[in-house]
């Protein structure tokens, strides 16, 4: 079985990226996805920038040669560090990537930012701070560790909302009101962040905007599957059934556990390519 060709590539080091791929596969019904989460060399955040651009590079090849029209790089902290380089060195494939949404957080007064360590001292962050909320107090937290623990834990776990408790009690003790998930992987538990919370707390997921501009790139680009060239010439009618086939560089597991949440990609899964290590 060989993935659908004239997907939207995706990737992540993990199962963050779902959450991304979850928005597309909504807003966008009838195109395949084709994901890579890269979790034998996660998590990314803690890692040198030469690395994170090695395997940005190496994936975005796969996916490219696999038949990927388009890349989402669906991690904050590839984006941050490898997007530029991307884009210069595959200038033929439109490119989305994952930002911390701090422009929506501007109407917030006491404002939160999760994201990795690298992602919060990248340049293309610190630019975006200091241009929509450069007047007020900003809490930032690298979140050390909590990235490997959603991708063993399931929503719910004690674990896991020990862990967010000593992210978010200090921000919250100063009255925190708006909180950027600035990594891909933190929607994925974004119950268990409300709920630690409380509803007070307005939580802003950027994979929507990111679903929405994928859909602008495609019709720029002339890229939506309706105006693809038919698969069959001549006067046979046929319709693509699309498929969202998802692989893992290591353990398979955490892709099956969180598409098992995700019915939007779950129902259209064709492939995932089991690995047991
Ligand atoms: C990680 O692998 O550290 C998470 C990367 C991200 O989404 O920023």
């Amino acid at each position: 079985l060989q993935p659908a060709t004239c997907t939207i590539g995706v990737f992540d080091s993990g199962i963050g990226g779902l959450s991304v791929a979850n928005a597309i596969s909504g807003l966008l019904p009838r195109e395949s996805i084709l994901y890579v989460a890269d979790n034998a060399r996660a998590p990314y955040g803690p890692q040198p920038a030469e690395s994170i651009l090695a395997y940005s590079h190496e994936i975005t090849r796969w996916l490219i040669a696999t038949g990927a029209k388009m890349i989402v790089v669906a991690c904050n902290t590839a984006t941050s560090i490898a997007i530029d380089s991307l884009r210069e060195r595959f200038p033929e494939i439109p490119f989305v990537g994952l930002e911390p949404a701090v422009k929506p957080a501007a109407a917030g007064r006491r404002v939160g930012v999760l994201a990795t360590a690298a992602t919060l001292n990248s340049p293309r962050y610190l630019a975006l701070k200091e241009r929509y909320l450069a007047d007020r107090p900003i809490y930032e937290n690298p979140c050390v560790g909590l990235v490997p623990l959603i991708e063993q834990e399931s929503s719910g776990s004690q674990v896991l909302a020990a862990k967010l408790h000593a992210i978010l009690d200090p921000m919250l003790e100063d009255g925190l009101d708006t909180l950027v998930l600035g990594c891909t992987h933190y929607p994925m538990i974004r119950e268990d962040i409300q709920a630690v919370c409380g509803s007070g707390v307005t939580i802003i997921d950027p994979a929507p905007a990111a679903a929405r501009q994928v859909r602008r790139l495609l019709q720029e680009h002339d890229l939506e599957v309706e105006a693809s060239p038919s698969l069959l010439s001549g006067n046979f009618p046929c319709t693509r059934v699309r498929a969202h086939d998802f692989f893992a560089t290591g353990s398979s597991q955490p892709l099956q556990r969180a598409l098992l949440c995700l019915p939007s990609l779950n129902d259209h899964r064709r492939l995932l390519v089991p690995n047991q290590s």
